[in-house]
């Protein structure tokens, strides 16, 4: 409103007498038109604005609220050791007779090789030293760890479907180093289970393994996403 006002006051003054009271009603329009032109503009921006912000928020400053960081107790170098056993996953991650997963290696399977320092690697030096030599298993944290409620069978995958560990778990196998372990600090979930993409985009088999990438793999391979009791018993 103010411009207008404003201009209808100066206009006397420049046009200097001349049709001086009255604003010719085209240029009223095109002003008014143009007013509005200003307040499309702002609109879009404030939009704008306000979604990239709660993006940040959501994508960014959320999950960095929501996720602790935790380094493994010892860096394990699954590269190295994979050459000192012939390239065997088995030799540390075996089925029991029983059929059931041992999943990660207990101390027991290092000591043979690990009863003194073999080299100058100071994670070895600290493996060998804080539990090896005290005999304390170490306490290493998983990334795959579904919650209490959850039923998971590694025969059936592996050994029944025949499916490579990497399909769910990524190259974890082949790494020379432990990626961080982020912990949800409201469940207490790894971040791998709900996938680091917060959108939910998943561009690897391994990137999450909620409840639907298992009945999505379920249903792909079997034609059945199974019955609740199938995975939670
Ligand atoms: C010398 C023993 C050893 C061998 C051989 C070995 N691993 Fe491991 N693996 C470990 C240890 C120790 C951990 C525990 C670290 C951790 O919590 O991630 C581990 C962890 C893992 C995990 C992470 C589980 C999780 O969710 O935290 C996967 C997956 C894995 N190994 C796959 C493999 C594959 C695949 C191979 C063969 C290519 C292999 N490993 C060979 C010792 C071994
Ligand atoms: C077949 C023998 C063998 C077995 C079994 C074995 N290691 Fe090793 N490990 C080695 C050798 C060899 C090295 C290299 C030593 C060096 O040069 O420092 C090594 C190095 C390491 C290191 C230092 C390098 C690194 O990974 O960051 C750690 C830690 C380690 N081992 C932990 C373990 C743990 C934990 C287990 C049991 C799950 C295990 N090792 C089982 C042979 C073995
Ligand atoms: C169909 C997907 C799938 C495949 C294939 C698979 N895993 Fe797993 N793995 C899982 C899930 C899910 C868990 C968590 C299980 C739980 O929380 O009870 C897990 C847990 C583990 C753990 C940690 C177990 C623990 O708590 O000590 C290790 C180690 C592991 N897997 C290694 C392997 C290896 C090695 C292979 C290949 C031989 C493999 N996995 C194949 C899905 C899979
Ligand atoms: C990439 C594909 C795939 C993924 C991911 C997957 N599964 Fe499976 N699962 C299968 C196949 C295939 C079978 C059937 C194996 C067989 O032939 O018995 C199966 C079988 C099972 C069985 C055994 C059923 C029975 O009656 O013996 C359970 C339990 C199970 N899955 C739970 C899970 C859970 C829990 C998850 C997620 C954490 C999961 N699966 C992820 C492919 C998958
Ligand atoms: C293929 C395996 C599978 C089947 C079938 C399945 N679930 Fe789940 N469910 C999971 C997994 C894995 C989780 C944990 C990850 C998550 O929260 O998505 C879960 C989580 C849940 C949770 C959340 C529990 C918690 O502690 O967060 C509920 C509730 C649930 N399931 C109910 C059901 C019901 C009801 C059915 C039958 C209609 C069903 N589920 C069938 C695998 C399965």
């Amino acid at each position: 409103m103010s411009t207008i006002d404003d201009k209808a006051t100066e206009v006397p003054e420049d046009a200097a007498g001349e049709s001086a009271e009255t604003v010719p009603p085209e240029q009223e329009k095109e002003e008014v038109a143009e007013k509005k032109e200003i307040n499309k503009g702002l609109v879009i921006f404030v939009f704008i604005a306000a979604f990239v912000a709660s993006l940040i928020v959501g994508w960014i400053l959320f999950p960095m609220v929501l996720y602790t960081q935790e380094n493994q107790p010892i860096d394990f170098n699954h590269a190295l050791h994979l050459e000192e056993v012939e390239n065997s996953c088995e030799s540390c991650h075996f089925f029991r007779e029983d059929g059931s997963y041992a999943g990660v290696p207990k101390l027991a399977q290092c000591v043979d090789c690990h009863d003194e320092v073999m080299g100058d690697d100071p994670d070895e030096l600290a493996f060998v030293e804080n539990y090896v030599q005290k005999n304390i298993e170490v306490p290493w944290l998983i990334y795959s760890q579904q919650s209490d409620c959850v039923f998971f069978s590694h025969a059936a995958h592996v050994k029944a479907a025949k499916m490579d560990c990497v399909s769910c778990h990524g190259d974890i196998g082949e790494s020379t180093s432990l990626k961080v372990y982020e912990k949800n600090i409201i469940t207490g979930i790894s971040r791998d289970i709900w996938g680091k993409n917060i959108g939910g985009i998943k561009l690897h088999s391994w990137d999450r393994m909620k409840m639907n990438d298992c009945a999505k793999c379920h249903k792909e391979e079997t034609g059945n996403q199974g019955a609740c009791f199938q995975c939670h018993k």
